[in-house]
């Protein structure tokens, strides 16, 4: 859904709530009527906000003075009333130098030239409709920061997740997206824990969905949290990462995750043939109605460092160049395209996300699928370390990186933003 957020001065402040996905900038009218009603039954409390607007004519219109027809026939008699002057021509600084204007019949500045006009022809809009919130998660019970993350946490999954999920929708962000802290004792070199009905991310998504029911939850869909290696996929003994049998877990893996109710699985291993596998063994259960939002195009990059110090997720030897994509390469993004397309995908997903602006273009214009964009957890960190050491504008900065992901092309951006940034479109101070 497009909506747009409204930006320019208005007598009404933006009524927001209603079902925090539609802000609508209302103008006052002597005439109109606002009824607020809140819906809701006795079993499901009240949720929307209806807001309804009715004419009402108070009385006989007031009697200005003349008639139409005598203030016509005023100004046809030259009786012309005032009105302000033509305006001044405002000065230039004194030594600005006297030039001829220059022979342009297009001038673009003129559409740019008040915040009315340049709210008018914006191109993108940016709402909180947009948003992926990623969530750490562990066994805990209290909420540790992590320190390559300012303003993150590895929430305890009964109380500060719930929490941290409820904050999210009061500003409109109902779409989240788990990354379990896993204990070392419960790795193992095949990830078996990752398909475990109890373990922490089917327990964390039923307990969401207990609480919030139309919450949409993607979950992340790799070996890597349950690896013994840290890799994303089984290792064989000379350090091969094993594509077929990695694939036969991330399968069990996704069919767990939506027995405990997940919306959305989303394999970001770069294992080859895991869509298609994961379709064919989610419908096999019953799932067909469980979407695939596939990493398409993520690359080898070093902007992972944080999150994997959030999870404790680093690779024990060697990198993960064997799977994930090289960021010298741009054409091979749409052979992944192709494959994941064919194969079943809902979404396709390009990570990391500013610097790849060019693969999130060429993804939007060669495939109908949304787009999904993922601003990780280095682009993150920057932004934040920038702003605390007074360098730049956080705040200014982070909207400013999540128009530019949109503009590129993606449809949704995950990001570790989403609430502050949500809070900021909803006209909430931090
Ligand atoms: C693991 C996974 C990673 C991220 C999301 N899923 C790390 C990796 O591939 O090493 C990175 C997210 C981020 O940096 O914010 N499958």
């Amino acid at each position: 859904m497009a909506s747009s957020i409204v930006n320019v001065p208005c007598n009404v402040q933006a009524i927001k709530g209603l079902d925090c996905q539609n802000y609508i900038g209302l103008r006052p009218s002597r005439n109109l009527k606002f009824n607020c009603v809140k819906t809701g039954t006795t079993a499901r409390p009240p949720r929307l906000l209806v807001v309804r607007a009715s004419e009402k004519i108070d009385g006989p219109v007031k009697k200005m003075g003349l008639s139409d027809a005598e203030c016509e026939a005023a100004v046809v008699a030259g009786n012309v009333p005032e009105a302000p002057p033509v305006p001044r021509k405002p000065a230039a600084p004194v030594g600005t130098p006297v030039v001829p204007s220059l022979p342009l019949n297009r001038r673009p500045r003129r559409n740019r030239k008040s915040p009315v006009l340049r709210a008018a022809f914006q191109e993108t809009q940016l709402s909180p409709a947009n948003f992926v919130y990623p969530l750490f998660i562990h066994e805990g019970e209290e909420d540790t920061p992590i320190g390559a993350m300012p303003g993150c946490y590895r929430l305890g999954w009964r109380h500060g997740l719930v929490e941290e999920v409820g904050k999210a929708r009061d500003v409109g962000v109902n779409s989240v997206v788990l990354f379990p802290k896993v204990p070392d004792a419960l790795k193992s070199s095949a990830g078996d824990e990752a398909y475990n009905d109890n373990g922490l991310v089917p327990r964390a998504i039923r307990l969401l969905k207990d609480k919030y029911p139309d919450l949409v939850i993607y979950t992340d869909v790799a070996l890597d949290p349950y690896s013994s290696d840290g890799h994303d996929g089984i290792v064989r003994e000379d350090g091969v990462i094993m594509n077929d049998e990695t694939v036969h877990q991330l399968c069990k893996q996704a069919v767990s995750q939506a027995r405990a109710g997940a919306d959305v699985v989303s394999p970001s291993d770069m294992m080859d043939g895991r869509i298609g596998a994961i379709r064919e063994a989610l419908d096999a259960e019953g799932f067909q109605h469980v979407s695939i939002m596939s990493y398409t195009a993520k690359y080898a990059s070093s902007f992972y460092g944080p999150f994997r110090e959030a999870l404790d997720s680093n690779p024990r030897f060697g990198d993960k160049k064997t799977y994930q994509m090289n960021p010298a390469n741009y054409r091979e993004a749409l052979v992944e395209t192709h494959e994941d397309e064919s194969e079943g995908a809902d979404i396709l997903l390009v990570k990391p996300g500013l610097p790849y602006l060019d693969i999130i273009r060429l993804l939007r214009d060669n495939s109908s699928l949304p787009i999904a964009a993922y601003q990780v957890s280095g682009e993150y960190s920057m932004i934040k370390a920038g702003g605390v050491l007074k360098m730049i504008d956080e705040e200014k900065v982070m909207m400013e990186s999540l128009m530019c992901l949109r503009r590129a092309g993606a449809d949704i951006i995950l990001t570790y933003f989403a609430l502050q940034a949500a809070k900021c479109l909803c006209g909430e101070k931090r």
